[in-house]
């Protein structure tokens, strides 16, 4: 680990970008955070002098390291001064492998042979991305959680040809935010945590249609039933509905298996209601800021989630059985990266495998091979 990481430029600054940029800073670290217009770094100023404001009105820090971390950040638009000097690039620019491609040819070329690339993507997979650059032994995934300033979890993805000091780097940076890393052993569409919570998103609409059911029903039973501390639908609006659906688009591309696209996610991302931040997606909201839906036991108590947790197992199980994570590390992924407040499969016993299984086979009868239960689900509803 002979590079020593004091300078990071973030490339990108919405709602992933700014994060980052803050809690880089908030190590340490001096940050260029970096987007193609003025507007866009005045708005992610703003988020972070807000989020700042709130961890100083908690006490976490105080008014001067507010002021400190702040001054660490230099928000810039010229690409070329943005890199100079950088000993590690993070990359938080929209899912789109074709502006991914633009991104990195750019970059490549601007930027010192030492620098670092690390990409905050979400479901594009590592070695096809770091490929792009003359350094996929320098490459390597950090996937951050929204928001990144509260979320405690970073994956870290190795491409087929990240070299293992590139992975240490990558930890050791992690650490040094003050975030836990789980390793993603391999480079599969979603890696851990999406692998779980964007199928989720898809199958909580085919609930609504299937069940009758309203969006609080089913966003109380998966905040009271499931342990999540948001609603699957108030937490696709909080995370967007533009990169849900860009990741969904990626995922489905790369295997069909891992999600069941419901139209209502391309509706709504067609119709530019994009969750929180548009004012509108699943639910409505007062436009731009922070906000909750009001959730209830009562109507927990209405709908009973059981598809969810299948689908959800379901993936999950997927993940184990194939070396992606251990179950610890899925667990960890879920409890750091969405919150989860018991764990997964806890709730899969609570539930009773067997009944599980017998929703996806159900499921899977009348909707096909996307459902079909994974061998270490069947194994544990076998198990006596
Ligand atoms: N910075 C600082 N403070 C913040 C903040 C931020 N960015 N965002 C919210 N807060 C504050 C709130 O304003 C609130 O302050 P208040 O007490 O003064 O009102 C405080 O944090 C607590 O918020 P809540 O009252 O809403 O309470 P919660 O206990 O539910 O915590 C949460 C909020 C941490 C967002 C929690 O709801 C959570 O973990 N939600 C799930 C998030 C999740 O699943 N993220 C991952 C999505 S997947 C992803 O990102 C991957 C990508 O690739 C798609």
């Amino acid at each position: 680990m002979s590079l020593e990481i004091k300078n990071i430029t973030v490339l990108g600054s919405g709602i992933m970008g700014h994060g980052i940029a803050q809690v880089s800073a908030t190590a340490g670290y001096n940050v260029k955070l970096r987007d193609i217009e003025k507007s866009f770094l005045d708005k992610a100023m703003d988020k972070i002098k807000w989020s700042l404001d709130k961890m100083v009105e908690k006490q976490k820090i105080s008014q001067q390291e507010a002021a400190n971390i702040l001054s660490r950040i230099t928000p810039i638009v010229d690409l070329k001064e943005a890199l100079k000097g950088a000993d590690m690039l993070i990359e938080a620019v929209p899912e789109d492998m074709n502006l991914k491609r633009k991104v990195y040819a750019e970059v490549d070329a601007l930027a010192d042979q030492k620098t670092l690339f690390a990409s905050n993507t979400s479901t594009l997979p590592i070695t096809e991305i770091s490929s792009l650059t003359s350094r996929p032994d320098r490459f390597v995934g950090l996937h951050f959680f929204n928001p990144p300033q509260l979320m405690p979890l970073v994956e870290v993805i190795p491409g087929n040809r990240t070299a293992g000091n590139t992975v240490n780097l990558a930890i050791d940076y992690v650490s040094k935010v003050g975030k836990q890393p789980v390793l993603c052993k391999k480079d599969v569409a979603g890696f851990i945590v999406n692998r779980i919570f964007i199928p989720l998103v898809h199958e909580a609409a085919y609930c609504q249609e299937r069940d009758h059911a309203s969006m609080t029903e089913i966003d109380s039973a998966v905040k009271f039933k499931m342990a999540f501390p948001m609603g699957i639908f108030e937490l696709a609006d909080y995370t967007g509905l533009d990169v849900i659906y860009k990741a969904t688009v990626e995922m489905h591309s790369r295997d069909t298996k891992v999600i069941r696209p419901h139209p209502k996610i391309k509706q709504l991302y067609d119709e530019k209601n994009l969750g929180q931040k548009s004012g509108r997606g699943f639910y409505e909201y007062g436009g731009g800021k922070y906000e909750r839906v009001a959730l209830t036991e009562q109507e927990a108590e209405k709908y009973d989630p059981v598809a969810l947790v299948a689908v959800a197992a379901n993936n999950g199980a997927w993940l184990v059985s194939n070396g992606v994570c251990s179950l610890q590390d899925l667990e960890k992924a879920l409890k750091l990266g969405m919150g989860l407040k018991k764990e997964l499969f806890s709730t899969v016993k609570e539930f009773g495998p067997a009944r599980i299984v017998s929703c996806l086979l159900d499921l899977a009868a009348k909707h096909g091979s996307f459902y079909e239960p994974d061998r270490f689900l069947l194994q544990l509803s076998e198990q006596k």
